[in-house]
């Protein structure tokens, strides 16, 4: 096992005195002065997402690569070049992604996953999986089997509203859909892993139940086509590729690890940065406290007031100091809002050169990102509203997609 494996796994019991970040899938937490990415990628072992990368995604596609691409918020990936030469070639791939329903509301932070996932599958035409994870949460969060099923259908909706195509997408809960083929290549991927190598990916503990343990298999085999006889059949080296956020990186290193002992092809990760807590870069969003994120279900006035009362400001104490001083962007969290969700460059270059420059104020600023929020959580609700019983059963069905390359 490598040094760095451990290092991940560690608990924050272990690395408190340290004051070092830990980032897994079930814990984010930042050192001092916020989360290091560069350290992360280097820690974890993955590649940088460059510029010169993200102009070869444009070329191919024939398509502006999205804001998350332009401004470095997908930062990092595994062999993402691979997929690139690939399609260049006129190969095709799939893409998977996921969501462990653990709330009725999603926040924004969950959302980043998801638009950027709906772009991917525009901008290359390929086909998508997306893994509901009830079983996971009912095994972590205390939650009953009914309750997590639920979740997950209602989050099934917030999901579909994101914009993806029917006819190249399929979705599916754990609960319905393990078995067959796909519980086949569990079980594979279970015997490649030592309980040893799994308590230094995830940093399990000998007081936890084995049905942790167990799971991590559940999440790794739908990065291989075999697990998807209705999609794949006859397509087992089709190639995969994950966006996610960089939290989920330890189930996806165990997946590429064992992905060559047992036939198949390593799935290729595109990965993020964290959208942060209202309250700043090294606090979390936590779903037991609702005024540390803005939630997809939130009013306009409850945006107003969030973002009003709570987004913490790189601002100076009294309007002199600030006119004279400026702005500290670096921390401001209405900046990284507007980093993630304001479209237009020119707009976004222009506030922050002039509130850094002192000449914009914190309330000026948060009146910008609470018309850019409340007009993307409307279009979510809208969206949302539309979106039927039968719609969920059409994309949870287990079809074939007959034109899902097309
Ligand atoms: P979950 O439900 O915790 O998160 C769903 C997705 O959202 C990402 N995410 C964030 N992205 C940006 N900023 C944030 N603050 C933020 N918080 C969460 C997560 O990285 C994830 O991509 N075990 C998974 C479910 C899953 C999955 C997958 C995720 C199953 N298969 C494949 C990604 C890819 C989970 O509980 O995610
Ligand atoms: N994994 C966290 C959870 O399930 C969510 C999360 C991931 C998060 N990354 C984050 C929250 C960064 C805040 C900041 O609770």
């Amino acid at each position: 096992m490598a040094a760095s494996e451990q290092a991940v796994g560690a608990t924050r019991e272990d690395r408190e005195e340290e004051e070092e970040q830990v980032v897994n899938p079930w814990e984010v937490s930042a050192g001092k002065g916020g989360i290091d990415y560069d350290k992360l990628v280097d820690q974890f072992g993955c590649q940088r997402l460059d510029a010169a990368l993200v102009d070869r995604i444009a070329r191919l596609t024939a398509c502006p690569p999205h804001r998350f691409l332009r401004r470095g918020l997908f930062f990092a990936h595994r062999d993402l070049n691979e997929i690139l030469d690939l399609y260049e070639k006129g190969g095709k791939f799939y893409l998977y992604t996921g969501r462990g329903p653990s709330s009725e509301a999603l926040h924004l932070g969950h959302l980043i996953p998801f638009m950027f996932t709906k772009y991917l599958q525009q901008a290359f035409k390929v086909p998508l999986v997306i893994q509901l994870t009830d079983d996971e949460k009912f095994l972590w969060k205390n939650l009953t089997i009914e309750e997590s099923k639920r979740l997950a259908r209602e989050n099934a909706k917030d999901i579909i509203a994101c914009g993806f195509d029917m006819d190249r997408t399929f979705i599916f809960s754990d609960f319905a859909f393990v078995g067959g083929a796909f519980y086949e290549n569990m079980v594979r991927v279970a015997r490649c892993v030592t309980i040893n190598k799994a308590v230094g990916i995830f940093g399990f503990s000998l007081e936890d139940h084995i049905g942790k343990v167990s799971f991590p298999p559940v999440q790794a085999v739908p990065s291989f086509p075999s697990s998807f006889p209705h999609l794949f059949a006859g397509k087992d080296q089709l190639r995969c590729l994950i966006p996610c956020a960089i939290d989920q990186d330890p189930y996806f290193r165990m997946t590429r690890d064992v992905a060559p002992r047992i036939g198949y092809q390593k799935p290729s990760l595109i990965e993020s940065r964290f959208f942060p807590a209202l309250q700043g870069e090294n606090t979390k969003m936590s779903a037991s406290d609702p005024n540390s994120a803005i939630y997809v279900t939130d009013s306009p006035k409850e945006i107003k007031t969030k973002v009003n009362k709570y987004a913490f400001s790189g601002g100076q104490d009294s309007i002199e100091l600030h006119r004279k001083l400026g702005a500290n962007l670096d921390v401001d969290v209405s900046i990284k809002y507007l980093n993630f969700f304001l479209e237009d460059d020119d707009e976004l270059e222009h506030i922050k050169k002039e509130y850094k420059e002192g000449r914009m104020l914190t309330g000026e600023v948060k009146q910008r990102l609470i018309a850019v929020l409340s007009e993307l959580v409307a279009r979510h609700q809208r969206a949302r509203a539309q979106v039927t019983e039968e719609m969920v059963d059409a994309f949870m069905a287990v079809r074939p997609l007959p034109n899902m390359f097309g």
